[in-house]
């Protein structure tokens, strides 16, 4: 089943895409990865995938082609209801459909503490956090030996705009997908192992 998953920064959309990735071979599909690798690269599309994403019409329409056969996780896509529209059509388009929009509940604060003490493996991507999933050496991914550093927007004021932007443009989609049908709500409280075992439950 192809699974929308959304919700708001922190949430544990990346680290329960990693699991459902690893142990119900899932495609992960994430434009905020994207849009970080693009940029890193200095990509033309780097430059310009954002505003195209916001008026709804960067669809990266090769990338489900290509997970032809597995079932894909959206990550951080569709982030409005422009977005999920222009999805809809682009699903119509391939033949392909949501089997349900997966929304993960987590209280702001928690979701302040999981985003200031994030860290990331600036060459393999591996998610940490300083207390629920320190690396084994400071500093040090357990995965790659890379770098771990803290995302330029997991400072506080810049968490601040994207709660905002979060209540203002993407929790609408919590009634867009109700009315299709496709919404379920899971408690993104707990351990990891927890949240993974309430996701699954709702895909079977
Ligand atoms: P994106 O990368 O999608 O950011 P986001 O939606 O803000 O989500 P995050 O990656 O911050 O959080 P997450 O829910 O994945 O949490 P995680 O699993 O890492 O997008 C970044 C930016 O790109 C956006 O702000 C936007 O500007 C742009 N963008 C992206 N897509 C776009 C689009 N379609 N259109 C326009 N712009 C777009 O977990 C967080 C931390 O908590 C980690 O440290 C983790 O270890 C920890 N944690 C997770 N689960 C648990 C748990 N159960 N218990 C304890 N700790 C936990």
């Amino acid at each position: 089943m192809n699974i929308v998953l959304f919700g708001p920064p922190g949430a544990g959309k990346g680290t329960q895409s990693a699991l459902l990735v690893e142990l119900l071979k899932m495609r992960h599909i994430s434009t905020g990865d994207l849009l970080r690798e693009a940029v890193k690269n200095q990509t033309a599309l780097g430059k310009k995938a954002k505003a195209f994403m916001d008026a709804g019409q960067l669809v990266p329409e090769e990338v489900f082609q290509a997970s032809k056969g597995k079932s894909f996780i959206l990550d951080g896509f569709p982030r409005t209801v422009v977005q999920a529209e222009a999805l809809g059509n682009l699903m119509a388009r391939l033949s392909l459909k949501i089997g349900k929009a997966v929304f993960l509940e987590v209280p702001r604060a928690t979701l302040l503490r999981r985003l200031t003490g994030r860290r990331v493996c600036s060459s393999c991507g591996a998610v940490y956090h300083v207390d629920s999933k320190p690396t084994a050496h400071a500093g040090i991914c357990d995965v790659c030996g890379g770098q771990v550093t803290q995302r330029k927007d997991d400072h506080e004021d810049v968490i601040a705009t994207r709660l905002e932007a979060y209540d203002l443009s993407t929790s609408p989609l919590k009634r867009y997908f109700a009315e299709k049908g496709l919404f379920v709500e899971v408690d993104g409280l707990g351990e990891t192992a927890d949240v993974y075992a309430r996701i699954v439950k709702q895909l079977v």
